[in-house]
């Protein structure tokens, strides 16, 4: 599937996504779209709130968007700025994506097309708690 990517329709996604943002406080809109395994497209923008620390990355968007259109992996991803640039997810939302990716899910990135392992390595992630050594360890 991943060779099958239409990147122009998920950054078309990106961009309209971005056109919705809540940005009164930061003026950066931000969209973001992706590929779900299924073909699929979910898609989300950043939400600010007047307490600054709590405003909501556009891939919080997307994770929420997934999880209500009936879930599944993430397959590709594009993230924009308001000029319709490529923008990197910052450090917590490669985490979110992380989470809800296929292996090998891949990212438009300001380098070029790159792995989510590419951007974050050694994650920790769901397959890690699978493992249950830290349960083993409390009980
Ligand atoms: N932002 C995102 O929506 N996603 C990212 O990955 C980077 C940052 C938003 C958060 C805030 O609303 C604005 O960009 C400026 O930091």
């Amino acid at each position: 599937m991943t060779n099958e990517i239409n990147w122009n329709q998920l950054k078309d996604a990106a961009v309209a996504a971005m056109k919705n943002a809540y940005v009164p406080y930061s003026h950066f809109p931000v969209g973001a779209a992706a590929l779900v395994d299924d073909g699929r497209i979910v898609s989300g923008c950043n939400v600010e709130n007047a307490s600054y620390g709590i405003c909501l990355c556009a891939e919080c968007g997307l994770v929420s968007n997934l999880s209500m259109t009936g879930g599944g992996k993430l397959v590709a991803f594009y993230c924009v700025d308001g000029a319709e640039n490529v923008l990197m997810p910052c450090g917590r939302c490669r985490q979110l994506l992380f989470e809800h990716s296929e292996e090998g899910m891949l990212l438009q990135t300001v380098s070029g097309i790159k792995t989510i392992e590419q951007v974050l390595p050694d994650a920790f992630g769901p397959r890690d708690l699978a493992e249950g050594f830290g349960n083993e360890q409390r009980n």
